[in-house]
């Protein structure tokens, strides 16, 4: 039932291909750790890499035309991987750049000639579903996109009709349009270049599941469509104000997903529908995964999709959901390893931590239902994976082969740990009194230890205690972990360091951000931030040191507003009001939904609001001290690190 056709490799290279052959110069695929931006823990989409180029500075190649694979790293929706048929931390995306070269018209076509054309992907473009920005205050309706898309359309004999509220549409058309929500993106930072984008769906065919809405539209989450393609126009500036102006440059930024890809040219039949139970970890990314996985817990060879062979099998579905996490979860660990980074509670650490403890606790849970006398030997099973990556992905990424040793003794050095922890937190556990074990303590123990909140869970079960999973997600909201929503956002202080003092320089650090843009100017933004206790450290793009009257200036304003005692409030809202309130921010979280903002002074005209996830004082005047500068330090061309004290 695979269509052999396509391999995952080939795709790549026919992407590339294409590009190249429209006068695109392909780039490197850059590392997962971005090198230009301290904020980010992991590059998230091929844009990332590129934000310099897409800013005006000209690329190094003399070329206006690029293309990549870029590897992306987004951990925002970590719960759906294994429950939705295409979410994923670790993934491959494919894009195409125009730096102030072509803009709509060309990037919509050869989009459409990419995805159809016979001497490419050959999909059937009644399959294929666009969707444009509707248009509201701050810009207007993409009426070109609407345009091109239908003279596009018109090509191959389909007359598109655009629809303005798909939702509410009890017909689906080729051109839909929706919100900002949907169909815009950027500024990567507060301000910047953004603009309306057109995403592309795939239509598998499925029958709608009402569950999900009265109506079917390309955004619907049922499973009917698959977004395949995002072209990005930025033609817009947000500025200070939060306005939209018309942008100096006119850019073009795509992203296409290669594992959804795959899938739809792996698993399309004649009619170009798409079994519904398959999803992207039966295509061949994951096959020899899958493969060591149903012969390690069911004694099987799999010669069939795995999740055909999960559904014919009549497996759980929370125990196919673990399957896939495993699988899922040891890819995009190995990814990160392979960069030098270790498991740890802290930044890059941590999300590597999560990554790989989550596939171990599906793994252990798996073989006590499963393979109870192979539980023993589970670290060797993550080994297997690990190495059937190496393998599989080492020509493409050589840094897995290089660091094959590393990768796999570090692993298993956090296969052991876990077990210790999971040891430590049933002591723990233990020595509770039953009026204690409650959502709280199940979040200390997951936080602290790692300790699995569905073990916890059962463990108050059978000492007759019930812990909600809502006391445990409130308890977890209060929090929030390092990577929560959208950009990997990195912060000050790292996890778990709360003590008074390091809370206090949580705020000065949010003071000082804004006491230097208003003596720099707004284009100045953090580019990174680490506290201690002892003080805080702050990396801020300005080119020269302060001079003495500026270092002055800066403390006078801090302990100004120290003295003032303004109230510092903390809100959860969601990304698009952030934007509103003008939060600073380093990414736009377009796939975020709920973010938190810390208001420091009244509401109405505050001093300073930010998206943070804190935590913070409740006053300012709750700082004890007075600040000081203590040392400022040249990092980078344009790069100063300012330390800072309270004496
Ligand atoms: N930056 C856009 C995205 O991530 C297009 O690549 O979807």
């Amino acid at each position: 039932m695979k269509n052999t056709q396509w391999t995952s490799s080939q795709l790549k290279q026919s992407f590339l291909d294409f590009w190249k052959s429209k006068g695109h110069t392909i780039i490197r695929n850059a590392s997962l750790l971005p090198e230009n931006d301290p904020s980010a823990l992991f590059t998230s989409a091929g844009m990332h890499p590129l934000v310099s180029y897409l800013m005006g500075t000209p690329h190094e190649s003399g070329n206006t035309k690029l293309a990549n694979i870029q590897r992306c790293l987004r951990t925002g929706d970590i719960e759906e991987v294994g429950v939705t048929r295409r979410h994923l931390t670790f993934f491959e995306m494919a894009g195409n750049w125009s730096l102030n070269d072509y803009f709509k018209k060309e990037a919509i076509n050869w989009s459409f000639e990419y995805l159809t054309s016979k001497e490419w992907l050959g999909l059937d473009p009644a399959r294929l579903y666009a969707t444009v920005f509707r248009g509201d205050d701050d810009a207007s309706k993409d009426e070109d996109s609407i345009q091109i898309w239908k003279d596009v359309f018109n090509t191959v004999g389909i007359g598109a009709n655009v629809v303005d509220l798909p939702e509410d549409s009890d017909t689906i058309e080729h051109i839909s349009c929706y919100s900002k929500k949907e169909n815009w993106w950027g500024p990567v930072s507060k301000t910047g270049p953004c603009g309306p984008d057109t995403e592309i769906f795939y239509d598998t065919g499925a029958q709608h599941d009402p569950a999900f809405g009265k109506y079917c539209h390309p955004n619907c989450d049922c499973g009917r469509f698959i977004e395949i393609w995002n072209n990005v126009f930025m033609e817009f500036f947000k500025n200070d104000a939060g306005q939209y102006e018309k942008a100096p440059l006119k850019n073009v930024d795509t992203g296409l997903g290669i594992e959804r890809v795959i899938l739809i040219l792996q698993y399309k039949d004649n009619d170009g529908n798409v079994d519904k139970r398959l999803t992207i970890f039966s295509t061949d990314l994951f096959e020899s995964l899958s493969k060591i996985l149903v012969n390690y817990f069911f004694d099987n060879t799999l010669t069939q999709p795995l999740d055909i062979y999960l559904s014919e099998k009549n497996i759980p579905e929370p125990d196919q959901i673990a399957i896939k996490v495993i699988i899922e979860h040891t890819r995009a660990a190995a990814m990160v390893l392979s960069e030098h980074i270790e498991p740890s509670n802290k930044d890059r650490g941590y999300v590597l931590r999560r990554l790989l403890r989550r596939a171990m606790r599906n793994m252990m849970k798996l073989a006590d239902t499963y393979a109870p006398t192979k539980k023993q030997k589970l670290d060797e099973l993550l080994g297997t994976l690990l190495e059937d990556i190496i393998t599989q992905y080492g020509n493409e990424y050589p840094e897995l082969t290089k660091e094959k040793e590393a990768i796999l003794s570090l692993a298993h050095t956090e296969f052991k740990k876990f077990e210790q922890a999971l040891q430590r937190g049933s002591t723990l556990f233990m020595n509770t009194i039953p009026e204690k074990l409650n959502g709280e303590l199940a979040f200390d123990l997951y936080q602290s230890y790692g300790f699995p909140f569905e073990l916890t869970q059962e463990m108050a079960a059978e000492r007759g205690i019930t812990i909600s999973t809502v006391d445990f997600e409130k308890a977890k909201q209060l929090h929030q972990e390092v990577s929560r929503k959208g950009m990997e956002k990195k912060f000050a202080g790292g996890l778990g360091d709360k003590s008074p003092q390091s809370v206090m320089y949580h705020t000065l650090t949010h003071l000082l951000h804004k006491s230097l843009r208003d003596i720099f100017g707004q284009d100045i933004h953090q580019q990174g931030s680490n506290i201690t206790p002892e003080r805080l450290r702050f990396d801020i793009n300005i080119k020269e040191r302060l001079t003495d009257e500026q270092i002055k200036e800066v403390e006078n304003r801090i302990n100004g507003w120290i003295a003032e005692k303004l109230p510092v409030t903390r809100d959860e809202v969601s990304a698009e009001e952030a934007d509103r309130r003008g939060a600073l921010a380093f990414f736009s979280e377009k796939y975020g939904s709920t973010v938190t903002v810390y208001t420091i002074g009244s509401p109405d005209s505050p001093v300073s609001i930010e998206r943070c996830m804190g935590p913070h004082v409740t006053n300012t005047g709750d700082i004890q001290g007075t600040f000081k500068i203590t040392k400022q330090e040249k990092i980078g061309a344009n790069l100063l690190r300012i330390k800072g004290q309270l004496v």
